[in-house]
């Protein structure tokens, strides 16, 4: 059995590590929300050809509805304003390389982009836009407004129509760990995949609920 004064000297010497553990320190990041998303929005130019763009400012404002902070300037705003529609897909862990290559080149100066990203498209039938088919996810969008005053959050849609490939699919429920998601880290600029459901939403929490 230890004395009381090693039980001390254990202490002393581990205190340091717990309070660093807990203390927080002040990094230069403004867009400090992780994760993320990485989604893919797709338009058509004004000659059919397709365009593509990597987003990660983009969210849900409600169940139907998303918002996309989009610069005013890129070629799918452009587009987007001109067809009245868009779709927005989930990129996944497969197709890392062309996402980035979606966020690093664009459609204004580059008429082949889509086609050098190797992959393919389908017309939607609801919005005058293009449906990526080798992604898992895809909310096929009308067009409502873009905001661009100072506190506008660009692009807002309508979501008509999600539509997801059968295999991600689960008891008739997206199975996200089949979907492999990837995520954007703006820290560091990494892409993470999202696979690992480690909790019951709205059920965990209840066990604190007294
Ligand atoms: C990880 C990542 C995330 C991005 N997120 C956004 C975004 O949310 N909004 C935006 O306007 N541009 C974003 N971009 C930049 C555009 O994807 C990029 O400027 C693209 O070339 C625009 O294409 P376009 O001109 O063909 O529309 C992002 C780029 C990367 C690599």
């Amino acid at each position: 059995m230890p004395d009381v004064s090693s039980i001390f000297l254990i202490f002393a010497s581990i205190q340091p590590t717990i309070v660093f553990c807990f203390m927080k320190q002040p990094i230069k990041v403004t867009e400090a929300i992780f994760p993320m998303p990485v989604l893919l929005v797709a338009t058509y130019n004004e000659d059919g050809t397709i365009d593509v763009m990597n987003a990660a400012w983009g969210t849900m404002l409600d169940r139907d509805r998303v918002a996309l902070n989009l610069t005013e300037t890129h070629k799918t705003v452009e587009n987007i304003k001109k067809r009245k529609g868009f779709v927005v897909h989930i990129a996944d862990a497969a197709h890392v390389v062309e996402a980035d290559y979606f966020g690093v080149v664009s459609g204004k100066t580059e008429k082949d982009k889509f086609a050098k990203s190797g992959l393919t498209a389908t017309k939607s039938s609801l919005v005058d836009a293009p449906v990526i088919n080798e992604l898992p996810i895809a909310m096929e969008c009308e067009f409502i407004e873009y905001q661009s005053d100072d506190t506008g959050l660009g692009v807002i849609g309508k979501v008509l129509q999600t539509s997801v490939e059968a295999d991600k699919m689960k008891d008739g429920k997206v199975d996200v760990e089949a979907l492999q998601a990837i995520s954007f880290d703006p820290y560091t600029h990494g892409y993470y995949q999202v696979s690992k459901r480690v909790g019951e939403a709205f059920k965990d929490g209840l066990k604190l609920k007294k």
